[in-house]
């Protein structure tokens, strides 16, 4: 009896219930992870944000000056260390920036190899083999990353993706790589799939969504376009005209704005307000000024804003 075809569909059951048990897996610790991190970044743009004050009140040559820099550096790591978790967990879109890729490469061929970068455009159809999230068939643009250094054993590759999961040496490696590649790329509504056996190298493809063909005002813009999910929520984010003259305050309160998703205008004089509200582009929804401010006051410019944009909300700051 040929069984062929039976065997297949097996392998193909199997294979679906391997990727729904990891896609659970994954899906609670990004739950958790996300949970923790939201709460001790609040917590550390608080910390961060005071001793910056403290720092600034000692002024320049006190003598505890660089206890509370030392204090605000390991702060500073935490927050780089949460706002990875933030994105893995889907929580916090991440900016883009130029990056030297290939770091994971670089430490698995320490004796040398070759690493090979390619791009491509593919369809992508729904049975696609090896994807770690089910294919939504259609156009992707393709990045494969390919080494010939010491591969993974099955072991290492069911853990991968989870965040602090590293096999490096404390200080080398911080587990948050992958994690964080995950979060982006499920983000944006791609995929992701590594190829690898011990002593055989590795292979990783991440396959993005690919956009259909920009319109001509979004190509004057591409260099700062983002991904279409993030200027969705985005848009619904309320924006808050924030006006302090103080840089410190200013920044520790726009912090804790933006942490808790709302978008952030600065201006640093009422003058620099009316000016931010004349070329921004969106809507105004509330008003947090600083009432005594040098030149214009917080209450005068409230009442010039409300002049132009009546219904406005007003919120006065008064700092101790
Ligand atoms: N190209 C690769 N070849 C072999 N192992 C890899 C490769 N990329 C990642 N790994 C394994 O996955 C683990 C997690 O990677 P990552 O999330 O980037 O964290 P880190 O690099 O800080 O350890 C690594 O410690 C390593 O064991
Ligand atoms: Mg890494």
């Amino acid at each position: 009896m040929d069984t062929t075809d039976r065997k297949r569909a097996e392998g193909a059951l199997k294979q679906s219930e391997l990727q729904l048990r990891q896609s659970q897996k994954m899906e609670a610790v990004g739950r958790l992870a996300g949970a923790v991190a939201y709460d001790f970044n609040n917590l550390l743009t608080a910390i961060n944000g005071y001793s910056e004050l403290l720092s600034k009140s000692l002024g320049n040559g006190h003598p505890i000056q660089e206890t509370v820099h030392e204090n605000r550096r390991a702060g500073e790591r935490a927050a780089s260390l949460t706002r990875q978790l933030l994105i893995f967990s889907r929580r916090q879109v991440p900016a883009s920036r130029f990056l030297d890729l290939a770091i994971n490469a670089r430490d698995a061929m320490p004796t040398g190899g070759s690493l090979t970068i390619r791009t491509a455009n593919v369809r992508l159809g729904p049975g696609h083999a090896g994807a770690l999230f089910p294919v939504r068939p259609g156009r992707y643009v393709r990045l494969t990353v390919v080494d010939t250094g010491i591969g993974m054993d099955e072991d290492i590759k069911s853990h991968l993706f989870e965040p602090f999961f590293t096999t490096k040496p404390a200080g080398q490696g911080t587990g948050l790589g992958l994690s964080t590649v995950y979060g982006i790329v499920k983000g944006a509504g791609g995929n992701l799939s590594v190829t690898s056996g011990q002593g055989e190298g590795t292979v990783f493809t991440v396959s993005l969504p690919a956009a259909s063909a920009p319109t001509a005002s979004e190509q004057e813009s591409d260099a700062e376009t983002v991904a279409g999910p993030a200027h969705v929520a985005e848009a619904k984010r309320e924006t808050v005209l924030l006006v302090e003259d103080e840089d410190m305050v200013r920044r520790l309160i726009a912090q804790a704005l933006l942490s808790h998703d709302y978008n952030v205008v600065e201006a640093a004089s009422g003058a620099e307000a009316m000016a931010a509200v004349e070329s921004h582009v969106g809507v105004i929804d509330l008003l947090l000024t600083d009432v005594v401010m040098k030149g214009m006051s917080g209450r005068e410019l409230s009442e010039r804003m409300l002049a132009r944009k009546p219904g406005l909300k007003v919120i006065y700051v008064r700092k101790h």
